[in-house]
């Protein structure tokens, strides 16, 4: 004892300066702007990272005020964002949702002087356009989809009838060329429905894309980067359609599942070498470096891994499965992309196991979510809130389409997967649907990469 505190006071004083990037930074006050279950999914992630001092959720929802001290935003307003960390004294502010990101919220807050873990609104369009997109993976060498942007009626039929000749016929993919939260895509082999989908676009003032048809099994890969070095994570997969068996309607994600058993030996350090990197490398040549959260959508089709689309922020609901797998404190992680120091973090460490979260929806949702309905059950473990609210005698009630992403770890997919429907089961909310297979074919061994 005597010559430990011998040692101790023989030592040099600490340096002073710069913290290192990880594990060694003082307390942080950490303010995450949104309110669905991916910011509910980081909320609970931050909450259990001991350098994190203090952690506000704007503006939140009924599960983040559980973690989370709740303060009122206007999530399009980057002004406002900026004035709110100014103001409640954040560290560290981190964008959740791809809304406040393109309005410019993380440069607002990066030039009120605040690390802020989300891309500047320049580098937020390889999400907010698709057309921006194909450009920066056309001049990286990146793999995505052939594409065809229309700007008007009779550009649409041309487009349709030279991507059916690559692919030899249908599907046809048409996409609006804006945010569409995922519901903006149309695939269907009905040349009719597609030309009259292109065409409410168009109508409704936007310019649309025809696209390539990737066949085989989608896959979403998020990667921090800080504008230079990128960390990918552990792969997850979403399910788009609104039912069971991959049918109805494209949602913004019906649940989802990580790790994904299936994928091939080396995906994640072939996708890195890629894609991953290549784009981040351009998005710096072009002179708007792209910091903080890189999502790829890829398919895994029968001529390789192709990009089906990048997201500039964590996806939703694939965030619930990847962060409780995550080991590695998260504060300290989202600080170093902020602050462009993630070659100084040592290698992710992750869970033994799998994570499995499923999405309980609205009556009507996507079309016409019915939305003001109590919510029970809903505050027990691993129920992470995506639309809810507190009404003033104290109700939890509905307030968006995706109302909860019901959430289990266990030892393997089959576990998670049985613990997360036994806790759908203990939650109450009228006429609420949710798909009953999620991973199930991942599970039964039925998903086969191209
Ligand atoms: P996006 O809004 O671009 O993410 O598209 C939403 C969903 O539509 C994707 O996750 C795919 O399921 C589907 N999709 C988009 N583009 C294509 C494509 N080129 N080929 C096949 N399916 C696609
Ligand atoms: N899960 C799809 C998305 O976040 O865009």
């Amino acid at each position: 004892m005597g010559n430990r505190d011998c040692a101790h006071r023989s030592e040099p004083p600490a340096p002073i300066g710069p913290p290192a990037a990880l594990g060694s930074f003082s307390l942080v006050r950490v303010l995450v702007i949104g309110s669905g279950a991916r910011e509910h999914a980081l909320c609970v992630a931050l909450q259990s990272d001991p350098e994190v001092s203090a952690l506000a959720c704007a503006p939140g929802n009924a599960g983040t005020r559980a973690v989370a001290e709740p303060l009122a935003v206007d999530v399009g307003d980057p002004v406002a964002i900026a004035a709110l960390a100014g103001s409640w004294g954040a560290d560290l502010v981190v964008v959740g949702p791809e809304l406040p990101l393109v309005a410019g919220a993380a440069d607002a807050v990066r030039d009120a002087g605040i690390p802020c873990f989300g891309p500047s609104a320049e580098a937020a369009q390889l999400e907010g356009s698709k057309s921006f997109a194909k450009h920066v993976m056309t001049a990286a060498g990146v793999p995505t989809a052939q594409a065809w942007p229309v700007g008007g009626l009779a550009e649409l039929e041309t487009a349709l009838d030279e991507a059916a000749q690559l692919t030899g016929g249908a599907p046809y993919v048409v996409k609006d060329d804006g945010l569409a939260a995922g519901k903006g895509v149309l695939v269907t082999a009905d040349r009719a429905a597609a030309v009259a989908h292109g065409r409410a676009v168009l109508d409704a003032g936007h310019a649309v894309l025809i696209e390539e048809y990737l066949d085989g099994p989608e896959v979403s890969l998020f990667a921090l980067t800080d504008g230079t070095t990128v960390v990918p994570l552990i792969p997850a997969q979403d399910a788009k359609r609104r039912d069971d068996g991959d049918g109805g309607p494209n949602t913004g994600g019906m649940g989802a599942y990580a790790p994904l058993p299936w994928a091939p030996p080396g995906l994640v350090d072939d996708v890195l070498a890629r894609v991953l990197q290549p784009t981040v490398d351009e998005m710096a040549r072009r002179g708007e470096p792209f910091a903080g959260l890189l999502y790829a959508g890829l398919a895994l089709t029968s001529r390789g891994v192709r990009v089906v689309e990048f997201n500039a922020r964590f996806g939703d609901p694939e965030t619930e499965v990847v962060l409780p797998l995550l080991e590695t404190p998260l504060a300290g992680l989202l600080e170093a992309a902020a602050t462009g120091t993630l070659a100084d973090v040592p290698p992710l460490r992750w869970r033994a196991g799998a994570a499995v979260t499923v999405v309980v929806a609205a009556p009507g949702y996507p079309e016409a979510a019915r939305t003001g309905e109590p919510v029970t059950g809903a505050d027990g473990d691993g129920v992470l809130h995506a639309g809810t609210a507190v009404t003033e005698d104290g109700t939890v009630v509905s307030s968006g389409g995706r109302v909860l992403a019901v959430t289990a770890v266990g030892t393997d997919l089959a576990a998670a997967r049985e613990t997360a429907y036994g806790r759908v089961a203990g939650v109450r909310l009228e006429g609420a649907h949710w798909r009953t297979d999620i991973a199930l074919a991942a599970v039964e061994g039925r998903i086969v990469a191209g």
